[in-house]
């Protein structure tokens, strides 16, 4: 198998999301969707056969999607950014910047962290805006494969926006069950369906995106494919001397 670290690294990202995010994906929703019946039972015929634990397990497995959805999310975005750092050797040029970038992936880090600690509300607001700011902020570094043009099936987009989902899910957790009129409750289901769409969503666009991005040693040859427009006349493609033959 020709894999290079640089392989490996790229698949660490898809298979994170793939063993870890997408069960508790299952999971979280299959409570959401018990303690949701339970308590319309509850207030219709007043009694209902679905144990109370479904709540806390939604909430408790709910704080670990939060947690892997943003730590997945950085993953990639550490990759593509680093992986863009090395390859253009922006240390040399810039190293003020590479530091910058180092602190907004600590800060980003460090910011999410104590969103799970603090109970204030105005703390709980501030930590869950600084975390999502800097998730958005390196979202906009050089390196990342944001597919603007096509914005409304870009794995990218779909990704920042669901991690800004999970950030403020944790952010009104306690909200919900403080608020009486039921308002942030329903502002966090309607928010969330969306998410779990979303979430399909990085299915899709994320298995569509491992198929596109070639192994590292692939890259060289595909580049050359494009530049001699391969696809609509015919060419010759040649190992680079720089390169070792692959039969
Ligand atoms: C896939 C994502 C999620 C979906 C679809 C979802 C959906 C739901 C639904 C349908 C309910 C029941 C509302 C009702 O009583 O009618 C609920 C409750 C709740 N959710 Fe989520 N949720 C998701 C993720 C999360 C996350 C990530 C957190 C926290 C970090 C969270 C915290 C809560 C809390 C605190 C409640 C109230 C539980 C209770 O009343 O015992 N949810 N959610
Ligand atoms: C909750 C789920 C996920 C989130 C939040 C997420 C988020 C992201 C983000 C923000 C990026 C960087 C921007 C980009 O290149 O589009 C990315 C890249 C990528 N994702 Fe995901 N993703 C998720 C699930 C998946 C899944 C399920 C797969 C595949 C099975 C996948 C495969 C990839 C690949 C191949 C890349 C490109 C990595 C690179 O170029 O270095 N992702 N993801």
């Amino acid at each position: 198998m020709d894999y290079s670290i640089k392989d490996v690294i790229l698949l660490l990202h898809p298979v994170l999301a793939v063993i870890v995010v997408f069960p508790l994906i299952g999971i979280v929703v299959n409570r959401a969707l018990q303690v949701r019946q339970r308590r319309q039972q509850t207030v219709g015929e007043g009694k209902s056969k679905i144990s109370p634990v479904v709540g806390q397990e939604h909430v408790q497995l709910g704080r670990w999607l939060s947690g892997s959805v943003v730590g997945v999310n950085l993953v990639a975005l550490a990759n593509e950014i680093f992986g863009n750092i090395v390859d253009h050797q922006v240390w040399k040029k810039a190293p003020f910047q590479v530091v910058l970038i180092g602190l907004m992936f600590a800060a980003t880090i460090v910011t999410f962290a104590l969103l799970y600690r603090v109970q204030d509300r105005r703390w709980r607001g501030i930590f869950a805006t600084l975390s999502g700011m800097g998730l958005v902020i390196l979202g906009y570094q050089h390196g990342v494969y944001r597919n603007t043009d096509h914005w409304y099936m870009s794995h990218y987009f779909y990704g920042t926006t669901a991690s800004l989902l999970m950030i403020f899910s944790l952010a009104i957790l306690r909200d919900i069950y403080q608020d009486r009129t039921n308002r942030w409750r329903n502002v966090h289901i309607t928010l969330n369906s969306f998410a779990v769409i979303l979430f399909l969503g990085q299915g899709i666009t994320g298995t569509q995106a491992l198929l596109e991005i070639p192994l590292a040693w692939q890259e060289p040859y595909l580049n050359e494919l494009s530049k001699q427009k391969c696809n609509i006349q015919p060419c010759t493609i040649q190992a680079a001397p720089s390169l070792p033959a692959k039969h």
